[in-house]
C-alpha cells in the first residue's frame, strides 16, 4: 500500500487562557488519530498554533501593564509545555502572529479581492468614549431587554437565554471602562460568502463532514441566503491591520484559520519541505479536528476562503462535542473546570488518554468526564487487563527468555492480528470508542488463557519449558495490546519497549511473534489510580477559583468590570511634584532575585533580604514588610530595587537599597515583581 501524505490540524488555542481539560478531549483525539496514521507508515504531519489576536487579549495585557507580544509569548510557552506533557506532539506549533501568518493573510486577502467577494459596509456599534475603542458584544452589559435581569452581556441573557443585538441592552455599560457606551457608526469590511453558496451547499454534502454536521449545515444556514461575513475591526485591535485599508485590522477569526498554513510554512521552511505539496496538492489529505461550536467558522468561510483563493479544500472536518464533567458543563465553582497544569500536577496523563479515548466516537456527542468512571475504566481495563498480563507473565520468561519458537496457543495471536484489522479500522474512523473495546476484548481473551494455563502450577510441576512458553505467549499477547494502544498510550509503549528491547513503531508489528530472545525486568508500567490524587485535583481547581473571584470582587467594586477602581489611594497620596526624566533615570531600579529571606531579632516590621542582582552581585536590605510576608514564601522571586540608593547603616546591620513595593504599610504592603522572563539584574526603565 502506498504511504498517504496527510496534513492534520487541531483548532488554535485562544492565547488569552490556559489549557483545560475541555481542550485536551481535541488535542489528545488529534495526537491519536495522527500516531495511529504515524504507526500506519503514512506522512503525516500534525500542526497547530497559538490564536494570539482580538481585543481580548489586547485588554489582558493593557490590565496586566505588558505587552500583548509579551503575554502571548508566555502563554505560547504555556500552552506547549502542557501540550508535550500530555504526550500531544505537534510537528510544528506557530503563532498566528508571526510574519509568515501576515504574509500569507495578504496573499489571500488579494486573493479575494481579485475574486470581487469584499464589500464595504457601515456598522454601528457600541463605543466606548473613555476608552476610545468599539465595544464586542462580551465587553458590554446591561440590563436584557427582554426580562430586565441586571449584568447580561451584549449578545444574549443568561437568564432568559433571549438574544439580542448589545445596542438593545438596556443601561448599558463597557466592562472596560465601567462607562455607558454610545452608537457610533464605522466603515467595516465584509467577504461576500453568498457568493459561495452554491459550491457549498454541494461541498458539504459530499462526504468531507460527519452525516450530522451536513445536515445541520444545510437545514440551518444553505436553505437561505448565507450573510457576509464582517472580518474587519477598526483600531484599536491587536491583530494585523488591513494593507489596503488602514485604521482597520483583520477580525481574528480571519487570520486564525490561515494560521493553519503559516505553521505548516513554518516547518516546511525547517524541514525544506514543499508549501504547495501540502496546501496545493490534490493528492495531498487535510484533516481538521474542531469543536462543534466552531463548525460554521471551519465547514463554511474556511471552505469559501479556500475556493476562492486556489487552494485545496479540507478532505474532512472532524466535529466533536463538548467536555461535561460529572454530567454537567465544567464549571469554576464547583471545582470542574480543571486546567491542564493542575491535572498534570497530580496525575498521570495516560489516564486521561486512555479515557477520553474510551468514550470518544466519530458522533458530535459530548463527553462526560465522571471521575468514578475514569478511576474505574483505569483500574480495570489498563492495570488489571493490559499491565498485570506483562507484569504476571515476565516471571515465566525472566530467566531463560522468551521461547525459541512461538508456542501454540489455540489462534490467540492470529486472533489479536484479526482484532488489530478491526482496531486499525476503528482508530481510522475515529471511533476510539471501539477501538478500545476490541482491545479489551482481546485483552479478556489473553487473561483466560493465561489463568486457564495456570504457569504457576506448571512450574511448582517443574513444567519449566511448558511454564515458559505460556508466559512467552502472555508476553506476545501483550505486546500486541500495547502496540494496539500505542496511539493511545505512548507512555505505555515506551515502558514496553524497555521491557522488550525493541521499538513499538508500526502496526505491522503485530503480526510476527517476538520469540528466542532475553527480555528487559519488569518494571511498573502503570499505577493504579490514587483516589486521594484525583480529589487533589479537584481541589486545587476548586481553591483556585475562590481566590480568583475574590481577587475580581477586590479588583471591581459593584461587579462592574474591571476597571473601575475607586480613587481613594490616590487622593490620600496625591502625586508628587513633576520631575524630569532626568531625575527618574537618576534612581536606578532593578529587577533582583530574593535568596534569602529572614526575620529579624527585635524588629518587629523588617525582614532581612539577601538579593541577588546576577552573578556575584548581592546586596542586603532591610525592608518593612514582615507583617505583609512569610520569609519562606519571598525566597526565589523576583522584586524590583533601587539599587543606588545610598548604603544605610541600621542599629540590625547595613541596608543597602530598597525593594518597590505599593500600599499603606503594615499587613498592607505589595512588592513589586516584574513579569516572567525578566533577569535579575536588568534595569527597570
Ligand atoms: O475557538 C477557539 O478557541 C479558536 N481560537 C479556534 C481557532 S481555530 C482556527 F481557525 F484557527
Ligand atoms: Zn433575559
Amino acid at each position: 500500500m502506498t504511504s498517504r501524505r496527510i496534513l492534520v490540524t487541531s483548532a488554535l488555542p485562544y492565547a488569552n487562557g490556559p489549557i483545560h481539560l475541555g481542550h485536551l478531549v481535541e488535542y489528545i483525539q488529534t495526537d491519536i488519530w495522527v500516531r495511529y496514521q504515524r504507526m500506519r507508515g503514512n506522512d503525516v504531519r500534525y500542526f497547530c498554533a497559538d490564536d494570539t489576536h482580538g481585543a481580548s487579549i489586547m485588554i489582558r495585557a493593557e490590565q496586566e501593564g505588558r505587552s500583548p507580544e509579551a503575554l502571548i509569548a508566555d502563554m505560547s510557552a504555556q500552552h506547549q509545555r502542557d501540550f508535550a506533557d500530555f504526550d500531544v506532539r505537534f510537528d510544528h506549533y506557530g503563532s498566528t502572529h508571526s510574519d509568515t501568518n501576515r504574509r500569507r493573510c495578504e496573499s489571500i486577502w488579494q486573493g479575494l479581492r481579485e475574486a470581487g467577494l469584499v464589500i464595504e459596509r457601515d456598522v454601528a456599534q457600541l463605543y466606548d468614549t473613555k476608552r476610545g475603542m468599539f465595544l464586542a458584544d462580551r465587553f458590554v452589559k446591561g440590563r436584557c431587554p427582554s426580562c430586565d435581569a441586571a449584568d447580561q452581556y451584549g449578545d444574549s441573557c443568561e437568564k432568559c437565554g433571549a438574544t439580542y443585538a448589545a445596542t438593545e441592552l438596556k443601561e448599558p455599560y463597557s466592562t472596560v471602562s465601567g462607562e455607558a457606551p454610545e452608537v457610533r457608526s464605522a466603515p467595516h469590511l465584509f467577504v461576500r460568502i453568498e457568493a459561495q453558496r452554491e459550491f457549498l451547499a454541494e461541498w458539504t454534502q459530499a462526504g468531507h463532514l460527519q452525516p450530522s454536521v451536513a445536515t445541520f449545515l444545510k437545514g440551518q444556514f444553505l436553505g437561505k441566503e448565507l450573510r457576509d461575513w464582517d472580518i474587519s475591526r477598526p483600531a484599536p485591535y491587536f491583530g494585523f491591520e488591513i494593507p489596503d485599508s488602514p485604521g482597520n485590522y483583520w477580525y481574528v477569526w480571519f487570520d486564525a484559520p490561515i494560521g493553519y498554513m503559516a505553521s505548516t510554512e513554518d516547518w516546511c521552511r525547517e524541514t525544506g519541505s514543499s508549501f504547495d505539496d501540502w496546501w496545493r496538492s490534490p493528492s495531498t489529505e487535510i484533516h481538521h479536528f474542531i469543536g462543534k461550536d466552531i463548525t460554521y467558522f471551519h465547514a463554511l468561510f474556511w471552505p469559501a476562503i479556500l475556493k476562492a483563493t486556489g487552494y485545496e479544500l479540507p478532505t474532512k472536518v472532524h466535529v466533536h462535542g463538548f467536555l461535561l464533567v460529572n454530567g454537567e458543563k465544567m464549571s469554576k465553582s464547583r471545582g470542574t473546570f480543571v486546567e491542564a497544569r493542575t491535572y498534570l500536577d497530580h496525575l498521570d496523563p495516560a489516564y486521561l488518554r486512555y479515557f477520553y479515548a474510551s468514550r470518544l466516537s466519530d458522533k458530535v456527542d459530548d463527553l462526560d468526564l465522571n471521575v468514578d468512571e475514569l478511576v474505574n475504566k483505569i483500574d480495570s481495563d489498563l492495570v488489571n487487563k493490559v499491565v498485570n498480563l506483562a507484569a504476571r507473565s515476565a516471571g515465566f520468561v525472566s530467566e531463560a527468555g522468551l521461547s525459541d519458537s512461538y508456542p501454540d496457543d489455540g489462534g490467540l495471536f492470529q486472533e489479536g492480528m484479526r482484532t488489530a484489522d478491526e482496531v486499525a479500522q476503528a482508530y481510522e474512523a475515529c471511533d476510539f470508542a471501539g477501538a478500545t473495546r476490541a482491545i479489551m476484548a482481546h485483552a479478556d481473551r489473553a487473561n483466560t488463557y493465561f489463568n486457564d494455563q495456570a504457569p504457576w502450577q506448571l512450574k511448582k510441576q517443574d513444567k519449566l519449558e511448558q511454564a515458559r512458553a505460556v508466559g512467552t505467549v502472555g508476553i506476545n499477547l501483550y505486546r500486541q495490546l500495547a502496540l494496539m494502544l500505542a496511539p493511545i498510550l505512548p507512555s505505555l509503549a515506551k515502558g514496553t519497549e524497555a521491557l522488550l528491547g525493541e521499538p513499538l513503531t508500526s502496526f505491522e508489528q503485530v503480526k510476527a511473534p517476538l520469540v528466542g530472545r532475553k527480555i528487559g525486568p519488569y518494571q511498573h508500567l502503570m499505577q493504579r489510580v490514587d483516589p486521594a490524587r484525583v480529589q487533589a485535583v479537584l481541589e486545587a481547581t476548586k481553591s483556585a477559583a475562590e481566590s480568583a473571584a475574590q481577587a475580581s470582587a477586590g479588583a471591581a467594586p459593584g461587579g462592574k468590570g474591571a476597571a473601575v477602581d475607586d480613587d481613594g489611594p490616590i487622593t490620600s497620596e496625591p502625586l508628587a511634584p513633576e520631575c524630569s526624566i532626568e531625575d527618574f533615570q537618576r534612581v536606578d531600579l532593578r529587577v533582583a532575585r530574593v535568596l534569602e529571606a529572614e526575620a529579624v531579632k527585635g524588629a518587629k516590621k523588617l525582614l532581612k533580604l539577601t538579593l541577588s542582582l546576577g552573578g556575584e552581585h548581592r546586596r542586603t536590605v532591610f525592608a518593612g514588610i514582615k507583617e505583609a510576608y512569610e520569609p519562606e514564601a519571598l525566597i526565589g522571586r523576583l522584586v524590583v530595587m533601587v539599587a543606588n540608593l545610598a548604603p544605610r547603616q541600621m542599629s540590625f546591620g547595613l541596608s543597602e537599597g530598597m525593594v518597590a513595593a505599593a500600599g499603606p504599610g503594615k499587613a498592607e504592603v505589595f512588592l513589586l515583581s516584574p513579569d516572567s522572563g525578566a533577569k535579575p539584574g536588568q534595569r527597570v526603565h
